[in-house]
C-alpha cells in the first residue's frame, strides 16, 4: 500500500504468541491482557536497546474488548483491564517514542469472540483513529471470506479518510489461501501495508519449519509482491519463549530477515534470557532484515536436494549497474535440518551460492562475525553448520559497489 508507511518490514513487539487470550488479571496480573502488560512492554522496549535497534510498534492483540458496543456503538475497552482506556496506553507509548497497534476483525467477531467490525467499520477505525492509534491488525474471522476482496479494500478507506497514518496489517489472503480460494495478491499488495499469508505461528520448530516451507513452495507468487510499503507476513517472532532452542532461534531470525520479514516479537521481554537477546539485537541481521530494496529472498537449495542443507539469498545494498546489468550484494543463510548431531561440514566455492563477479566480494558471517575477506567466485568458504536447525548467515558485499540503486527499484 503506497501510504508513504513501513517503507521497510514494520518491527516491534505484538502479544498473541506469547499471551494469548489470559484475561484473568486476578489471578495473573503480571501475564494478562491489560494496560500493565503493554505499559510494561513498552518501557522495556525503550529502555533496553530494542528501540535503538528499531523496534518500534507496541501492538494489543485480540481480548482487549467489552462483550458489548456502548451506547454509541462504539467498542470500548474492558474497564477492569484496561482502567484508562487505549488513547491512555498510546500516549504513554507515544512519549517514549514508540508506535501503538491494535486488533480488530473484520467479520462479525473477532477470533476469540469479541464483537467485530462489520457492519461498523467506519465507527471503529475513527475510534481508533481517536484514540491516536498507528496500526491495525484487522483479522479475517467470522465472515465468508470471499468479501474480503471487497471488504478490506473498504476499511483501508476508511482508514485513508481518518487524515491518520495508520499502517494497514491484513489477513486477507491467510484465510483465503486455508480455503484454497483464488488470491488476489495485486489488489492486497495495493490495499495492505502488510499482510498474514499462512496459520498462526505457534512455539515450536516444527511450526517455524512448516511456515518456512510454506514460504519457499510459494515463493515465486510472494517474492514479486513483496517490496517497500507491502510485505508477507509470516508472523511473529517467538525467540525468547519455550519452544526453540538457541540454535532454532537463530535460524528464525535469519530466515525471517532473508524473506524480508516483519520483526514482531512476540516474547516475555522482562524475563528474556541474555543469548535470546542478543539474537534479536543483532544489527546485521537486522540490517539485512531491513534492505532499503526491500527484495525479499528466495531458497536456491531445498533441503531435499541438500540432503538436509536449504540454502537462501537476498540480494541487498550495495547494488552496482554494470552496462545494462544490474550486480548486486547478498544475504545468505545455509540451514542445517539435519538431526546427526554434529556441525555438517559445508564448503562450497562462492560461485555455488551465485556469486560471481569478477571483483569479488568482501564475505562475513552474521552471528559469528568471523571475516573471510575479499573473496572470488572459485574461493571456497568452509562452513560448518550446527545442525538441529542450525544456520551461518553471511553476508557478500560486493566489491565494486557505489551504492546506486536505481536499477533494482525499477525491476518492481
Ligand atoms: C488469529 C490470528 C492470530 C491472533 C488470533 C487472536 O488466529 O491469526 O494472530 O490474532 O486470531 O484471536
Amino acid at each position: 500500500l503506497n501510504n508513504g508507511l513501513v517503507l521497510t518490514p514494520p518491527m516491534g513487539w505484538l502479544a498473541w504468541e506469547r499471551f494469548r487470550c489470559n484475561i484473568d488479571c486476578e489471578n495473573d496480573p503480571e501475564n494478562c491482557i491489560s494496560e500493565r502488560l503493554f505499559m510494561t512492554m513498552a518501557k522495556r522496549i525503550a529502555e533496553d536497546g530494542f528501540k535503538e535497534a528499531g523496534y518500534e510498534y507496541i501492538i494489543i492483540d485480540d481480548c482487549w474488548m467489552t462483550t458489548k458496543r456502548d451506547k454509541d456503538r462504539r467498542l470500548q475497552s474492558d474497564p477492569e483491564r484496561f482502567p484508562h482506556g487505549i488513547k491512555y496506553i498510546a500516549d504513554y507509548v507515544h512519549s517514549l517514542g514508540l508506535k501503538m497497534g491494535i486488533y480488530q476483525d473484520i467479520g462479525t467477531k473477532t477470533c476469540i469472540g469479541y464483537p467485530g467490525s462489520e457492519g461498523f467499520e467506519k465507527i471503529d477505525v475513527d475510534t481508533f483513529a481517536e484514540w491516536e492509534v498507528d496500526y491495525l491488525k484487522l483479522d479475517g474471522c467470522f465472515k465468508d471470506s470471499a468479501l474480503f476482496d471487497r471488504d478490506y479494500p473498504m476499511v483501508g478507506k476508511h482508514l485513508n479518510n481518518t487524515g491518520r497514518k495508520i499502517v494497514y496489517s491484513c489477513s486477507w489472503p491467510a484465510y483465503q489461501v486455508e480455503k484454497k480460494m483464488m488470491v488476489n495478491w495485486t489488489g492486497i499488495r495495493e490495499n495492505c501495508n502488510l499482510w498474514r499469508n499462512y496459520g498462526d505461528i505457534q512455539d515450536s520448530y516444527e511450526s517455524i519449519t512448516d511456515i518456512i516451507q510454506w514460504y519457499a513452495i510459494n515463493q515465486d507468487m510472494l517474492i514479486p509482491i513483496a517490496g517497500p510499503g507491502a510485505w508477507n507476513d509470516p508472523d511473529m517472532l517467538i525467540i525468547g519463549n519455550y519452544g526453540l532452542s538457541l540454535v532454532q532461534a537463530k535460524s528464525q531470525m535469519a530466515l525471517w530477515a532473508i524473506m524480508a520479514a516483519p520483526l514482531m516479537m512476540s516474547n516475555d521481554l522482562r524475563n528474556l534470557r541474555p543469548e535470546f537477546k542478543e539474537i534479536l539485537l543483532n544489527r546485521d541481521i537486522i540490517e539485512v532484515d531491513q534492505d532499503a530494496m526491500g527484495i525479499q529472498g528466495r531458497q536456491i537449495l531445498s533441503a531435499m536436494r541438500g540432503f538436509g542443507i536449504e540454502v537462501w539469498r537476498r540480494p541487498v545494498l550495495p547494488v552496482k549497474d554494470v552496462g545494462n546489468e544490474t550486480w548486486a550484494s547478498f544475504a545468505v543463510v545455509v540451514w542445517n535440518r539435519r538431526v546427526d548431531g554434529t556441525p555438517f561440514y559445508f564448503p562450497q566455492r562462492l560461485g555455488f551460492y551465485g556469486l560471481t563477479h569478477a571483483n569479488g566480494y568482501y564475505v562475513k558471517e552474521l552471528f559469528t562475525k568471523k571475516d573471510y575477506g575479499l573473496m572470488k567466485a572459485d574461493d571456497e568458504l568452509p562452513l560448518y553448520v550446527e545442525p538441529s536447525g542450525g544456520v551461518v548467515m553471511f553476508k557478500a558485499t560486493l566489491a565494486v559497489a557505489d551504492g546506486s540503486v536505481d536499477a533494482l527499484r525499477k525491476r518492481k
